[in-house]
């Protein structure tokens, strides 16, 4: 297991290329299984996850070869039908293999992972839609089922909730549906609008991706084609947050600064100067970061829950106090037990958590609970003078394509090193 050793209390500065969105490239990824050839995938990050993706594809029958930033995938022999406990438990945003497969072949098999760290993470939403499109469904004990041997039809679904990963799948299945499907109250995430694209490169009839209701005319088959991965916005804000947090200055490059309104927001009251020029931001920090009264997490284009552990870091050195709900996931605080550990003050009640601000942070040692939890610890060793450790980093590569060497090119001090036994 790898550790950061993290020399904290020095001002980032300097200039990074955003990295390839991780919640755009795992989706589009699954959907390449539909193209019958071979699919060139663009500014597709270096994650574990995205690894893992590909390790699902070529069980199901894929051939897959990374050359640089581009990934590709031939699906022209992709038969398979089921997705191991082994591969499901790796990733559990295998799901997204769904709507792909049972598209497909006609029938898919795969285990439902069940809860992580963040949360129970249901799929029902997921499975009524499939059943709505005319498969059947069988969901016992986590083995999950969906046939459909004579195809889908296309099928009006109302999402009680606009799920990021059931709106995907919906579109992925109904792509290749006979008729149209309608989504009502899909997600918005500019990932969905970067999916969509993708599909409609490979041959299908997506309107409406991005907005409230999407409408897909199914097509008898799809075709390869090849796409560039939108930025990831979840990435590039942390980034900024570094430089926040750090009383700093950087500028991201190869940003779409539209995506990250909702956090620009924050920073902004924070009492960050955000400069935008194309596709580049400049974040530079205040001496001192001043407190938000209320941060709530909402699907897009509100606040991403994703963003809520790094902006409860940076809230812990502002002045004052402030709040942030989580109103996504509901066990997505785990990383504060950690945090309170470089001094932070903030009391948890519920899914609210009550940051009161410290002058400064203390270097600390800190095990990496989930993905995100583990870029807040990331950057509260950044603020905290001296030598902090971060253990469990394997958490935090699954969704930041090489974090130390990203944060070395900003001027931390940020080395990687083999955990103690
Ligand atoms: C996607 O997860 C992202 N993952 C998550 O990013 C992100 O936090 C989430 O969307 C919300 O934006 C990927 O894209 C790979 P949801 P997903 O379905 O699709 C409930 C990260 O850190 N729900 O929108 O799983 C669910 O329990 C990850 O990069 C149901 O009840 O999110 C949750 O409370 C973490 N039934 C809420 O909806 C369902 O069938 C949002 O889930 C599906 C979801």
């Amino acid at each position: 297991m790898k550790k950061f050793l993290v020399s904290g209390g020095v001002p980032l500065y300097g200039s990074v290329r955003a990295q390839g969105a991780k919640n755009s490239a795992l989706p589009i990824l699954a959907a390449s299984v539909l193209s019958g050839g071979v699919v060139r995938v663009h500014n597709c990050p270096r994650l574990s996850d995205v690894d893992a993706t590909l390790r699902i594809l070529e069980h199901l029958g894929c051939k897959t070869e990374r050359v640089g930033d581009t990934v590709r995938v031939d699906a022209s022999a992709a038969s398979g039908s089921e997705i191991p406990d082994a591969l499901m438990r790796e990733m559990r945003s295998s799901v997204v293999f769904l709507g792909a497969v049972l598209a497909k072949t006609g029938s898919v098999r795969l285990s439902n992972p069940g809860g992580c760290e963040i949360g129970l993470r249901p799929i029902d939403l997921h499975l009524d839609a499939m059943q709505k499109l005319g498969a059947s469904v069988y969901d016992e004990a986590g083995r999950i089922e969906c046939a459909a041997p004579r195809g889908l039809k296309g099928a009006r679904i109302t999402l009680s909730f606009p799920s990021v990963g059931a709106t995907e799948n919906i579109m992925i299945a109904a792509a290749v549906a006979e008729g149209e499907t309608l989504i009502v109250n899909a997600a918005r995430e500019p990932e969905i609008s970067d999916l969509a694209d993708f599909l409609n490169g490979m041959g299908a009839k997506i309107a409406g991706a991005g907005e409230g209701v999407v409408r897909i005319m199914g097509v008898k088959r799809l075709h390869p084609t090849e796409h560039t991965v939108i930025p990831d916005r979840i990435a590039a804000a942390t980034l900024l947050a570094a430089a926040a947090i750090t009383k700093g200055e950087i500028t991201l490059h190869r940003v779409i600064p539209a995506h990250l309104e909702p956090v620009l927001t924050v920073f902004r009251q924070c009492g960050c100067e955000i400069g935008i020029r194309g596709d580049s931001i400049t974040l530079s920090a205040p001496a001192r970061l001043r407190s938000v009264k209320t941060v709530r997490t909402m699907p897009y284009p509100g606040f991403p829950t994703d963003f809520q552990a790094p902006v409860t870091a940076l809230l812990s050195t502002a002045a004052g106090t402030s709040v942030v709900i989580e109103t996504i996931f509901e066990s997505r605080f785990k990383y504060i037990g950690e945090l309170i550990r470089f001094g932070a003050k903030i009391r948890v009640d519920g899914r609210m958590a009550v940051i009161t601000g410290v002058d400064r942070l203390v270097a600390a040692k800190a095990d990496t609970p989930d993905l995100r939890g583990g870029a807040a610890l990331v950057l509260a060793a950044l603020c905290a003078e001296g030598e902090s450790e971060i253990r469990g980093i394997h958490h935090i590569e699954r969704g930041y394509e090489a974090p130390d060497a990203t944060l070395r090119e900003l001027h931390a001090d940020v080395r990687c090193a083999e955990a103690d036994a």
